[in-house]
Order: C-alpha cells, then sequence, then structure tokens
C-alpha cells in the first residue's frame, strides 16, 4: 500500500530567510527548489497544502525610525508577494499545480485571497500560496500562518525555522540547552519561550491549531514531517 501522510491537510509557514540560501538576501533558487521538491513529495501522497511565504529575504521591519510602521509594513507584505510567486514557478517547474491568492488585491498578479476558493483548489489537489500576510499592518506572517491555518481548517502548522525545535535557552549559546519533544502552548507562554509572536501564537491556542516547529536546513524534514516521523517539537 502506498505511503499515508499522518495529516491531510497542512499550512506550512516558510521565512523568506529560508529561501535566501547562504546569501541571506533574495532568492537562491537551488535551495528554493530543494524546499519544493519535499513540499512535492508531499503533494504526491495527496496531503493538501496551504503555504504562507515571510518576506524577510527582502525586507525586515523598518529601514529607519523615522520611517512610519504602516508603510514599512506595506513594503514587506509585498516582500512576501515576490516570494509567493517565486515559489509558486519553481513547484510548477516541478510539475505542481498551484495558485498564489494574495490578501491585497494585485489581480493583473495573483488571485485575491478567497477562502472557498483556496478550499477548492486543494479538493483539485493545488497548492495554495498565501501572499501579503494578513493583508493588514501591524501582524506578522507567522500570525498570517496562523490565521490561514484556522481558517482552512489545517491539521497542523508546520513552522520551518533555522532550529530543530524549540530548546529552554539559546541553542547557539548555550551547549547545555535541552530540546523539548512536545510542549503545551500554556507552557510555552508560562516559560516565556519564543516560538511564535504573541499573536500568533493566541490565534493557534484559541483555535486549537497545533504547530510544530522543525529545521529547515534539511529540507526533506517536510515530507518526513506530513508522514509522522519525529521531527522538530509539536506544541498543541
Ligand atoms: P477552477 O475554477 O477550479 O477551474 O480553478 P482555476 O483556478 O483553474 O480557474 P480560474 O478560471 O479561476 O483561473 C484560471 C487561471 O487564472 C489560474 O491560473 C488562476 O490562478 C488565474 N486567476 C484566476 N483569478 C485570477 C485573478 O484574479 N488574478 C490573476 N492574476 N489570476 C487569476
Amino acid at each position: 500500500m502506498a505511503q499515508q501522510p499522518k495529516y491531510k491537510r497542512i499550512l506550512l509557514k516558510l521565512s523568506g530567510e529560508a529561501l535566501a540560501g547562504e546569501n541571506k538576501v533574495g532568492l537562491d533558487i537551488p535551495t528554493v527548489t530543494e524546499i519544493c521538491k519535499s513540499i512535492k513529495k508531499c503533494a504526491d501522497v495527496g496531503t493538501q497544502i496551504g503555504i504562507v511565504v515571510g518576506g524577510g529575504n527582502y525586507w525586515r521591519g523598518r529601514s529607519s525610525d523615522s520611517m512610519d510602521r504602516v508603510r514599512a509594513d506595506h513594503i514587506g507584505m509585498l516582500a512576501t508577494a515576490m516570494n509567493a510567486l517565486a515559489v509558486a514557478d519553481v513547484l510548477e517547474g516541478l510539475g505542481c499545480e498551484v495558485r498564489v491568492q494574495t490578501a491585497i488585491e494585485m489581480k493583473q498578479i495573483a488571485e485575491p485571497y478567497i477562502r472557498q476558493k483556496a478550499l477548492r483548489h486543494f479538493e483539485k489537489g493545488r497548492i495554495v500560496i498565501f501572499g501579503c500576510g494578513t493583508g493588514s499592518p501591524f501582524f506578522s506572517t507567522d500570525s498570517a500562518a496562523a490565521l490561514r491555518a484556522a481558517e482552512i481548517n489545517a491539521d497542523i502548522l508546520l513552522k520551518a525555522t533555522m532550529v530543530d525545535g524549540v530548546y529552554d535557552k539559546d541553542p547557539n549559546m548555550y551547549a547545555d540547552a535541552v530540546k523539548y519533544d512536545t510542549l503545551t502552548l500554556r507552557e510555552v507562554l508560562a516559560l516565556g519561550l519564543k516560538v511564535m509572536d504573541s499573536a500568533a501564537a493566541a490565534m493557534c491556542s484559541d483555535n486549537n491549531t497545533p504547530i510544530l516547529v522543525f529545521d529547515l536546513r534539511r529540507p526533506d524534514n517536510i515530507f518526513d514531517a506530513v508522514m509522522g516521523e519525529k521531527v522538530g517539537t509539536v506544541v498543541s
């Protein structure tokens, strides 16, 4: 019998930095391709996939203290739209069917975000990439991931990071840092652990969306996570 995925529908959060590879800025297409190959394997076993992309490889916060926060966030949202198009292009090159939907209308470039249409795309086996975050300033793309995960009734939010899970302290600074295999969101908040910003964590908590924090430096972790292999830290 063919392999069965553990999760029927996922929301994958990719940070912008993850798409830049060693370059730290812009897009590194070989890196994006490795990530997309793992995503395709998930689609091939029948998992329905929504993706929220960050924009930090192009734009991070305000370029100066004098910059208006709302304007800075608008620039960040446009950065996520560029990443969404790039990831869509690579996935399509690998043979996936993909639709990009943006929270801010840019109809000449992508579909506007319409939940019902996204759900239809999933049913037809298409991957849907959600660009422009929540469409509102003052929210992170983590919040957008938590929001879309709740809206599409995702079984889990897969948060791809550059560490292999959640630790009691920074593993890059402390050799004795201990990794958690599982945590509750209440523990995350009580222990002050950094998993997502507080708005995103609250949204996942309110909607009972489990979060799997895992290391994207090994792109196949996406597929392994979907298949239920032990990777990263599950926060539920
Ligand atoms: P079905 O209705 O299930 O057949 O889905 P579909 O996405 O194939 O059909 P649709 O006719 O909605 O879209 C055809 C193509 O146009 C797809 O590549 C869509 O992503 C794209 N498309 C649909 N709406 C928009 C839009 O508002 N803006 C842009 N730029 N593309 C769109």
